[in-house]
C-alpha cells in the first residue's frame, strides 16, 4: 500500500478544500480523517469531545492510523494534530507523499475561528493556540514537502502542491528538501 497523498497542517490551513481539489485534480479518490472517525462513531467531531473528551479523540485517531495503511493512491487530509505524535510522521511517511500546508500563524488561527466548530479553540485565547501551534511545528516540518500558503487562495495552493510532487517525483534526491512556495 502507499503512494498517498497526505496533507497535515494546523486547523484552518485549508487541508479539506485544498484536499477535495487536488483529488479531482489528480483524479483521485478523496478521504478525511475526521469523516473517518465522525463515520465510525456516527457522531461529530464536537460530539466526541464533548461527549468522550480528547484523550478518546486521540485514541480513535491512532485507530484511524492503523485504517489508513489499506488505502492506496488517495489524497488524505488530516486532522490538524493527527501527525503530532512521536513515530507519527514516520508513519504517515510510510503510507505516502506527506505535504505540509504551512501558513502564518495570524492568519491559520482566524481561518480556524471563523470557519466550523472547532473544539480544540474552544476555551483557549490566541497565545494558547498560538503555544499548541509552536509545539505542533516541529512534527509537521518532517514532512516530505512544504507548501506555503500565506495570502494565497485554495487552487494556488494546489497549483504548488502538483508542482512540487512533480519536482519529487522527477528528481528523487530532493525528497524532504522541497519548499513549494512561489
Ligand atoms: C484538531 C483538528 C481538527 C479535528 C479535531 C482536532 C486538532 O481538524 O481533527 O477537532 O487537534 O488540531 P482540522 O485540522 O481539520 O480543523
Amino acid at each position: 500500500m502507499g503512494a498517498n497523498v497526505i496533507l497535515v497542517g494546523f486547523m484552518g490551513a485549508g487541508k479539506s478544500s485544498v484536499g477535495r481539489l487536488l483529488a479531482r485534480r489528480l483524479g483521485r479518490c478523496f478521504v478525511e480523517t475526521d469523516d473517518m472517525i465522525t463515520a465510525r462513531e456516527g457522531r461529530s467531531i464536537p460530539e466526541i469531545f464533548a461527549e468522550r473528551g480528547e484523550a478518546h479523540f486521540r485514541a480513535l485517531e491512532e485507530e484511524t492510523m492503523r485504517l489508513l495503511a489499506l488505502k492506496s493512491g488517495d489524497v488524505i487530509a488530516t486532522g490538524g494534530g493527527l501527525c503530532c505524535r512521536a513515530g507519527r510522521p514516520e508513519a504517515l511517511k510510510a503510507l505516502g507523499t506527506v505535504v505540509w500546508l504551512r501558513g502564518d500563524f495570524d492568519a491559520l488561527y482566524e481561518r480556524a475561528r471563523r470557519a466550523g466548530e472547532r473544539p480544540m479553540l474552544s476555551g483557549r485565547g490566541r497565545d494558547d493556540v498560538e503555544a499548541l501551534y509552536r509545539a505542533r511545528e516541529p512534527y509537521y516540518r518532517q514532512a516530505d514537502v512544504t507548501v506555503d500558503t500565506t495570502g494565497i487562495g485554495p487552487d494556488q495552493v494546489v497549483a504548488r502542491v502538483v508542482l512540487a510532487l512533480r519536482d519529487r517525483l522527477a528528481s528523487p534526491a530532493t525528497k524532504g528538501r522541497g519548499e513549494a512556495a512561489g
